[in-house]
């Protein structure tokens, strides 16, 4: 199956699509992931889009369509994909209908305090990218990756001002993209508050795996 993940920042859909890839055997491609990598890295991709980043605002169509185009070429999505983060705008999803077939745009449901509070409270590791949650989620050892021992730090848009910004760049420009599915009848509406486990058993029982 081909999903697109959509839903506010801090849904979790990163979380949630690092549990599909591996239930159902499919790459889970998240655009933040691409680009903080290649910031990381220190790219020409990463030094242009750092500061975009940073602020909460979205990086241009034009870029982000052309490295979902490239990664969509590679042989380990013949068999389905999770496109996390991606599109973001009309513009992205009329340039992915051209792209790829997609079955199902699955819309992570969730209210602005648990945004904040999730996304307040997120950890990444330096090393290997997992995320964390300081309540939600813990740690074995305060700021230390459970899984490779990497340091964990807090992302430069988890600030509260970047949160509100990309708040208010989901409300006008991805949003919008729920209508645009449900029109095709695409749409599958999941409520993203329960606990991480309850959430998969929901998208589980939605989407059998095959
Ligand atoms: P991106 O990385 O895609 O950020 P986002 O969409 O804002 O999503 P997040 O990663 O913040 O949240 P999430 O829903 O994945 O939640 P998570 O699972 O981590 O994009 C970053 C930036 O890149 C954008 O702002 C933009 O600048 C640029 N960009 C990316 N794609 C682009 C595009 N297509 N076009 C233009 N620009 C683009 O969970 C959050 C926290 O909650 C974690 O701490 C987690 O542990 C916890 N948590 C998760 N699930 C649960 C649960 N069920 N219960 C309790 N806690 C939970």
């Amino acid at each position: 199956m081909n999903f697109i993940f959509l839903g506010p920042p801090g849904a979790g859909k990163g979380t949630l699509a690092a549990a599909v890839s591996v239930t159902y055997g499919i790459p889970h491609i998240s655009t933040g992931e691409i680009f903080r990598a290649a910031i990381k890295a220190q790219t020409p991709l990463g030094c242009k889009v750092k500061a975009i980043i940073d602020s909460g605002a979205l990086v241009g169509d034009d870029i982000t369509i052309e490295l979902i185009k490239e990664r969509l070429s590679q042989p380990d999505t013949k068999d389905g994909f999770i496109l996390d983060g991606f599109p973001r705008t009309i513009a992205q999803a009329e340039a992915l209908e051209k792209i790829a077939h997609i079955d199902s745009a699955v819309n992570f449901d969730i209210d602005d305090t648990a945004v904040v509070e999730r996304l307040s409270g997120r950890r990444v590791c330096r090393k290997c990218s997992h995320n964390f949650h300081v309540v939600f989620m813990p740690p074995e050892k305060e700021n230390i990756c459970s899984l490779c021992g990497g340091e964990l730090y807090v992302r430069d848009d988890d600030k509260p001002e970047a949160i509100k910004h990309r708040l208010e760049v989901y409300r006008s420009q991805t949003a919008p993209l729920i209508d645009f599915y449900r029109a095709k009848n695409l749409l599958k509406d999941i409520d993203a508050k329960p606990a991480t486990e309850a959430v998969l058993e929901t998208f589980k029982a939605a989407f059998p795996v095959q």
